[in-house]
């Protein structure tokens, strides 16, 4: 039985938290068990968010680095970068010519925009962000594309899309199927609420020592019944929930203790990534010749899907 093909895209926006590591890249590294795929680098999405050469430059080695530290393995996930395939955009420019304005207004971050009366900072990049998505995912044919919930409406784009232009030219583009995260809760940070890069309550994945002391103690304890749930809430994370429920009782009430046992099951959590991520720094050439083989992989599926898009479309006269 061949293995079943998993595709998901990351945007290049700076160092990830240990949300976004029990969120969303742990499963890619649980997946990459039973599948073959590709996990890319959106930075053409990215350029979205970031209009600033050094620091783009910097967040795609960043990614790159951080994802084969935690175990993305090379052998068996197609790692590689979208701006490496040209098939991305000249897709994307296709299902713009398919899809509707009034469809695309639908997107929640749109209306987003809308509602904050931001809509003149809405650039076409934003506005088109769901076709380019759309052609990310339907050049590879994946059966799965693991996503975060927050992604949900952008992969019915992308199956819509699909239905559109095989309707419209013939059997093109399988339908892709979501696997949405539903099990893994949202990660609080340490105020609570979700941890999110830009509320700054948020714990580095790669941090120092010193760096996660300065967060778990920042870690806010209006607890009810002794437990500090702020800090039981991560400590789930890296440690199982039989064991700690022991801890919590016994340590009732006292915050400083469950915080210095907190401080130090991260720190045997991260230590290891921590090192290995050090390590791939040493050899930076080695990683981008990484990089740069999952491209040719990758281009090789992406031209031979466009070559067939071309000729469905009626452009391919010689
Ligand atoms: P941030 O909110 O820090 O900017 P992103 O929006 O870049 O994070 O998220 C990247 C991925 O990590 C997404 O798939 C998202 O669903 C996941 N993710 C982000 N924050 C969390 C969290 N607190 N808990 C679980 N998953 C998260
Ligand atoms: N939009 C996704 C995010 O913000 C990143 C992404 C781009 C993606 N293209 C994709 C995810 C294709 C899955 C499949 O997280």
């Amino acid at each position: 039985m061949p293995k079943k093909i998993m595709l998901s895209g990351v945007k290049p926006t700076g160092a990830p938290h240990i949300g976004n590591y029990f969120g969303a890249m742990k499963q890619f590294m649980d997946l990459q068990k039973e599948h073959e795929g590709y996990i890319f680098i959106a930075d053409y999405h990215a350029l979205n968010f970031i209009k600033n050469r050094d620091e783009l430059k910097k967040n795609i080695l960043g990614v790159l680095l951080d994802y084969l530290a935690i175990g993305l393995d090379p052998e068996k996930i197609t790692i590689f970068k979208q701006s490496d395939i040209s098939e991305h955009p000249e897709l994307s420019c296709i299902f713009d010519t398919l899809m509707s304005v009034p469809y695309l207004k639908r997107a929640h971050a749109y209306k987003d925009a809308v509602a904050k009366g931001k809509e003149d900072e809405f650039s076409m990049g934003d506005f088109n962000y769901p076709m380019l998505m759309a052609a990310d995912i339907l050049l590879y044919s994946p059966d799965v594309v693991p996503i975060g919930q927050d992604q949900k409406q952008h992969l019915e784009f992308a199956r819509d899309t699909a239905i559109k232009f095989n309707s419209t030219f013939g059997e093109t583009f399988k339908l892709p199927e979501p696997m949405i995260l539903e099990d893994v809760a949202v990660v609080p940070g340490t105020d609570g609420k979700k941890m999110s890069k830009s509320y700054g309550n948020h714990i580095p994945l790669f941090a120092e020592y010193d760096e996660i002391k300065k967060c778990v103690m920042s870690i806010i304890t209006d607890s009810s019944g002794g437990v500090p749930k702020n800090v039981y809430a991560i400590h789930k994370l890296v440690r199982p929930e039989s064991e700690l429920k022991k801890i919590y009782e016994e340590k009732a009430g006292k915050y400083k203790e469950l915080k210095e046992m907190l401080l130090e099951d991260l720190e045997k959590f991260i230590a290891p990534l921590r090192k290995r991520r050090k390590e791939l720094e040493k050899d930076i050439p080695g990683a981008l010749a990484i990089l740069q083989a999952g491209g040719k992989r990758a281009k090789k599926v992406a031209e031979a899907k466009m070559e067939e898009v071309r000729e469905k479309i009626g452009v391919k006269v010689y």
